[in-house]
């Protein structure tokens, strides 16, 4: 399935972004917003089961982004306002909740339809039946199980688009930070990326590209700061805390804390080499959290985007505009300060 979604994503980027290759050429796309459509689409895919044109996960995508953005902003206002007050952001808020919502039921009936590949809708045909939902049940309208599911739903394509396309995005800048990189991961894309058939097998032999990612994931950790509530009364250093304290872990801190790191702020892959990796304590390096609420995509995630990254770079050369100014701003995630632009063309 994954070997898949990486053949479209490489026809998309054909179609979309790479000029000249099949004549569009949209070199205008903000490559987040690119990635992130891309994210959504594989993950309805490999966790739903279910398909969605890349056009309309564009949208989907922006629809996501514009409820995330619109729900952080509520989290800083001293009072926020009823969603029914209808100021211009409630009404552009309740527009986008309601666009998705309505995408939401679609995945639902086309599932409960009969639609969508059996193993890919392992995940989905669980949380329907575990929600009491089944094809008998459609015309009965059951509404609170139906919201309870699209919360579900909602909140493993929210965990799962953004993070994907954030570390992505932050992996291809660096690569055009470091040109020498490039060239190595690109070499091993060339040597392993041959096959007619790609697997899992040759996936786990992207050994760069897999440093590439977790390097990049180190400087940029798209998830960079959570908290956690103490269960337990704890000893930090001097500090005591009791429990039921909130305890805020930020991984992007920590990530660059020279105690652990031989260059903290260096783009630096082999930081990752496993001789390298054992000599630091686990919890030095937290992309995907950890302990009971770790990341529940990380070992997906860990495949799809060296996967994706190299396959990216065995096909096309990529130019990214400022390559060198783009600095991150601290939101709910790590995000660029500016739309990124990028230039594909298909290598011969
Ligand atoms: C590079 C990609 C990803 C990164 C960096 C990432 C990072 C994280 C982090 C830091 C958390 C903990 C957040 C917190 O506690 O506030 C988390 C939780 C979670 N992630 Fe991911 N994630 C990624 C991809 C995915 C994907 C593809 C899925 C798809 C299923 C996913 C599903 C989840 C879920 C369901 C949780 C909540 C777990 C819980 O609370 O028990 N993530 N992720």
């Amino acid at each position: 399935m994954i070997g898949h979604s990486g053949q479209q994503t490489i026809q998309i980027i054909k179609t979309h972004l790479a000029d000249g290759a099949n004549g569009e050429g949209r070199s205008d796309l903000d490559l987040l917003n690119f990635f992130s459509a891309i994210a959504l689409m594989i993950a309805v895919h490999v966790f739903f089961g279910l398909k969605v044109r890349f056009d309309d996960s564009v949208q989907l995508a922006q629809d996501l982004s514009d409820i995330l953005r619109f729900l952080e902003g509520r989290l800083w206002s001293p009072i926020p306002l009823p969603l029914w007050v209808p100021t211009k952001d409630n009404q552009h808020f309740n527009q986008r909740n309601r666009h998705f919502h309505r995408f939401l039921d679609q995945q639902i009936d086309q599932r409960l339809g009969g639609e969508g590949d059996d193993q890919g809708a392992l995940l989905l045909d669980a949380i329907l039946g575990a929600n009491g939902l089944s094809a008998s049940d459609r015309a009965e309208n059951p509404d609170t199980r139906r919201k309870t599911t699209r919360a579900q739903l909602l909140s493993i394509l929210i965990a799962a688009f953004e993070t994907s396309a954030l570390s992505m995005l932050w992996s291809l800048i660096l690569l055009k930070q470091n040109p020498a990189i490039e060239a190595q991961m690109r070499a091993e894309a060339d040597a392993v990326l041959n096959a007619e058939e790609l697997t899992t097998a040759h996936i786990n032999q992207l050994e760069i590209s897999k440093r590439v990612y977790q390097e990049s994931m180190r400087l940029y950790p798209p998830g960079w700061c959570f908290s956690r509530e103490l269960e337990k009364p704890h000893q930090f250093g001097e500090t005591h805390l009791s429990a039921g304290k909130t305890v805020v872990l930020c991984a992007y801190n920590i990530h660059r804390n020279p105690l652990y790191w031989e260059h903290p702020t260096r783009f630096y892959p082999d930081h990752f080499t496993s001789e390298n990796s054992a000599k630091r304590p686990r919890h030095a390096y937290f992309p995907f959290a950890g302990g009971r609420h770790a990341c529940l995509g990380a070992r997906f995630a860990m495949l799809e985007g060296p996967y994706l990254l190299s396959l990216i770079l065995k096909n096309f050369e990529i130019d990214i505009e400022e390559a060198d100014k783009i600095k991150p701003i601290a939101a709910t995630t790590l995000r660029p300060d500016r739309p990124v632009r990028a230039h594909f063309a298909l290598r011969p």
